[in-house]
């Protein structure tokens, strides 16, 4: 049986399985804690900071990341304090800043009461992506292909497929696609084909050979019948079909 430690969080108890993260430990429990970076099936990496919180133990106090901070036997939580408040209205503006025109972002800064950047208008920038990351873990954990890494240092870094050029080794999966928080990855599929610019990528759809709807990349069906040594043919027929 897993061992189990007692916290407080916002002045109430609870009881969490330890390894279990104060952001897990507190969705478990129905208390929201805004993330950005952050994916149940990747492994956290605390790049956006916005799931801060103030921790105290003993008589010491400090702003963590919940997505990384293991729960404790004792430890005291606060997820929305007022230093907690403070910090992520920094960082919302910080990143509306980046992102002055992404919709996600402009809908978080506006829950915290931020409507325009505090920057002043030479030092905003129109980019929707924040630099998380997540599509690169996405890629490299789940999927399993790494097909694209984060480039170049301090405000020039950003995700990119290997030396600039088309991700060779992408399979259209759109994982990155369906894991992006502010929805800077563009995914299309249309007259056949599976779209995602950011990688200057191109795939032809598998067409489901009794219904004749297009549903995947022929590349990703390859990729996953190698990858579970399936018969030819296999994915001859949609998922709907089968
Ligand atoms: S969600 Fe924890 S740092 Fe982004």
């Amino acid at each position: 049986m897993s061992e189990s430690v007692t916290l407080t969080i916002n002045g109430q108890k609870y009881s969490a399985e330890k390894g279990k993260t104060v952001l897990q430990v507190a969705a478990d429990n129905g208390i929201k804690i805004p993330t950005l970076c952050h994916h149940e099936e990747i492994e956290p990496y605390g790049a956006c900071r916005l799931c801060i919180v103030e921790i105290t133990r003993g008589t010491r106090n400090r702003i963590v990341t919940s997505c990384l901070y293991p729960v404790e036997e004792g430890l005291v939580v606060q997820t929305d304090s007022p230093r907690v408040v403070r910090n992520r209205k920094m960082l919302l503006d910080l990143l509306l800043a980046r992102c002055s025109e992404n919709k996600v972002i402009k809908g978080l800064a506006a829950e915290y009461g931020i409507e325009k950047p505090s920057f002043r208008e030479e030092y905003r920038e129109k980019h929707d992506c924040i630099v998380c990351g997540l599509c690169v873990r996405a890629c490299e954990q789940v999927v399993g292909v790494s097909a694209i890494s984060l480039v170049n240092r301090g405000i020039h870094k950003e995700p990119k497929p290997p030396y600039l050029e088309r991700a060779k080794a992408c399979i259209g999966c759109g994982s990155c696609f369906y894991v992006c928080p502010t929805n800077a990855i563009q995914m299309e599929d249309k007259n056949g084909i599976r779209r995602i610019d950011r990688w200057k990528v191109e795939f032809k759809l598998k067409k489901c050979s009794k219904c004749g709807i297009e549903w995947a990349p022929v590349a990703q069906l390859e990729y996953i019948r190698k990858k579970w040594d399936l018969p030819a043919g296999f994915f001859d027929i949609c998922p709907n079909c089968k």
